[in-house]
């Protein structure tokens, strides 16, 4: 059962307890609150002063939950856990698409498009799947209490392994972001161009397997290359190789070294991976 918790709200033993600790302290004041308002008025205990609990109770609630919530760490769960509660109250529920992040590295792009869907009730970064126990992405994942699973090479290869967790997930859409192994078929034929990814230069040109950050800048510079930039585009079973979707540029000025111009590529795949991921994202409603 607590297992159960922890895969569903992707958070570690202690960040449970914590959340179990906020629940019960939260609820019991939530309780005791009531009892003093209603103390406050001339009601008998009857049925009427029982229904007037309830509804304090109800409206008190996540009152209580967010303060407790906050001295214990909890609050981004919490926010989200009573967004998710409103939203289903409001009937609001209806087509929220709900995208996976692959990412292994530092994880910079996974934040930014965290950081874009955050205001947009439609779409819901659900999970993030990491292949590197030590990627930045990790810390990530945990701060924003988003689910996360770490994958083994092997059983990612085999294609069908992960795929429940994908389904449990309700993932309908999977952005790559830092991420290096290749995507198996079975994968790809469950989600038709609905896997994105970004490439730190402008494909067909410096892609390809072990074409990848500093690797890929520094082929760059080293071919006197005047221009690179970033290829946002759909993933099929080769490396870097689907559909182009958007490419954006940037200069290669003489004296750039490798550092640089991942600086430069970082800014540019800052400001359009997401929003071309939210543009991609309305066409599938
Ligand atoms: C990005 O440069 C992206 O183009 C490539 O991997 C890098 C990931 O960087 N696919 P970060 O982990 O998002 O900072």
């Amino acid at each position: 059962m607590l297992q159960k918790l922890k895969q569903r709200w992707g958070v570690n033993t202690l960040n449970l307890l914590l959340i179990i600790c906020t629940f019960a302290i939260g609820g019991s004041l939530c309780g005791k609150a009531g009892v003093k308002l209603l103390e406050l008025t001339a009601l008998d205990k009857n049925i009427w002063w029982w229904i007037l609990y309830v509804v304090l109770v109800t409206l008190l609630w996540p009152l209580f939950v967010l303060t407790i919530s906050i001295p214990l760490g909890q609050f981004v769960f919490f926010k989200k856990y009573l967004l998710k509660i409103w939203r289903r109250i409001n009937g609001k529920q209806k087509a929220i698409v709900n995208v996976a992040i692959f990412a292994s590295g530092a994880g910079s792009n996974a934040q930014k498009i965290i950081d874009y869907f955050k205001n947009i009730s439609t779409v819901n970064i659900a999970l993030i799947v990491c292949n590197n126990p030590k990627a930045g992405v990790l810390a990530i994942a945990k701060k924003e209490s988003i689910p996360c699973i770490l994958i083994e090479k092997n059983q990612f290869e085999n294609g069908h392994r992960y795929l429940p967790q994908l389904k449990e997930h309700k993932i309908s859409f999977i952005a790559l972001a830092g991420f290096l192994w290749k995507i198996p078929v079975a994968i790809i034929n469950i989600y038709p161009h609905k896997i994105v990814n970004i490439h730190p230069a402008l494909l067909p040109k410096y892609g390809g397997k072990g074409m990848y950050g500093n690797y890929v800048h520094q082929a760059i510079i080293d071919n006197k290359e005047t221009e690179s930039g970033i290829t946002i585009h759909y993933v099929d079973e080769w490396y870097d190789h689907g559909n182009t979707i958007l490419q954006f540029s940037c200069p290669v000025k003489e004296n750039e070294s490798a550092e640089s111009l991942a600086k430069k590529i970082h800014a540019l795949e800052h400001q359009h991976y997401p929003a071309t991921i939210a543009t991609l994202l309305q066409k599938l409603n």
